[in-house]
């Protein structure tokens, strides 16, 4: 299914006239990652017993967000790293206005993504598209970013910490779980997106927690939380609270999705892997 998600992504973006930034594009593309956000959105439809093959593209829609999000998170105003996915960030590879306008292309295009689906009817592509603007825009994502830039070299309460991961990682990982209950059993959306919401908290404190302890070999990416002196869930409650949360906050999705009536485990199969992730 990640392959084929990669074939999407990429048999859209060569499509695009050739430039530099085509290149750039594909380099992004082409750099891996865990595409963990259109794996929920196929493995919940698949969950549902419904084939999920031609829901590829609206899928890969929320990864070209995620990604627009990571290029302009490692800008040098940002995060200011240097390493993602075991590469040179774009604006290193490229240069930052390469970076800037990779972000602005993917995220707009995001959009027409979903609009060129064959198998949604058009309400169906309102809705999601109104879902992705939502958690990705200014009361979403964007807004964690600003809160994340804010709290650095501050301390700041485990609400607060929650308030920004739930923004920043929490909103799409959530609009993931939504899109996917959207197209297969509308009627279950508000309990995935709780689901989703509490997955994105607790994948942002293993974030913080494999930033300590793993790699940036393993990681693949730049380690840069200690030297912007960034407020996380470890720099703020130590090591061992912060496992604590992952464990309990996994407890209630586990008792949540019981609750769930699924023909087949593929979701549940996807967010057990999450939980044992180790990059
Ligand atoms: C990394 O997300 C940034 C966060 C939101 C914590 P992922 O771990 O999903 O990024 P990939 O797998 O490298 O794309
Ligand atoms: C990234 O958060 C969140 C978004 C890109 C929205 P981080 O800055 O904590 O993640 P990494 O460590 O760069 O992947
Ligand atoms: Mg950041
Ligand atoms: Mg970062």
């Amino acid at each position: 299914m990640k392959l084929l998600i990669e074939s999407s992504l990429i048999q859209f973006l060569d499509r695009l006239p050739e430039s530099t930034l085509k290149a750039a594009a594909l380099y992004a593309v082409k750099a891996g990652g865990k595409r963990f956000r259109p794996l929920v959105v196929l493995s919940l439809i698949e969950s549902y017993g419904i084939d999920p093959l031609t829901y590829i593209d609206v899928a890969t829609s929320i990864e070209m967000i995620h990604l627009y999000s990571l290029i302009h998170d490692d800008l040098p105003a940002m995060d200011d790293d240097g390493l993602r996915h075991g590469v040179p960030t774009i604006h290193k590879q490229f240069d930052e206005a390469m970076a800037i306008l990779l972000g602005d292309g993917l995220l707009t295009n995001a959009f027409e993504r979903v609009t060129e689906s064959k198998q949604l009817q058009d309400h169906q592509k309102v809705k999601i598209i109104q879902l992705l603007a939502n958690r990705a825009g200014l009361n979403g994502m964007v807004y964690g970013q600003l809160l994340d830039i804010e709290a650095e070299g501050k301390q700041a309460d485990v609400e607060h910490l929650k308030l920004i991961s739930r923004h920043k990682t929490g909103k799409l990982i959530e609009a993931s779980f939504r899109m996917g209950a959207m197209i297969a059993s509308p009627q279950d959306e508000e309990r995935w997106g709780k689901i989703g919401l509490n997955l994105g908290l607790m994948f942002q404190i293993q974030d913080d927690v494999l930033e300590i302890t793993a790699t940036e070999k393993e990681l693949q990416k730049s380690k840069s939380d200690v030297a912007l002196n960034k407020a996380t869930f470890v720099s703020q409650l130590g090591l061992k609270k912060a496992k604590a949360m992952i464990e309990s906050i996994y407890e209630e999705v586990k008792k949540d999705l019981t609750t769930l009536n699924l023909k087949k485990p593929t979701i549940i199969e996807l967010i057990n892997k999450i939980y044992d992730r180790r990059y």
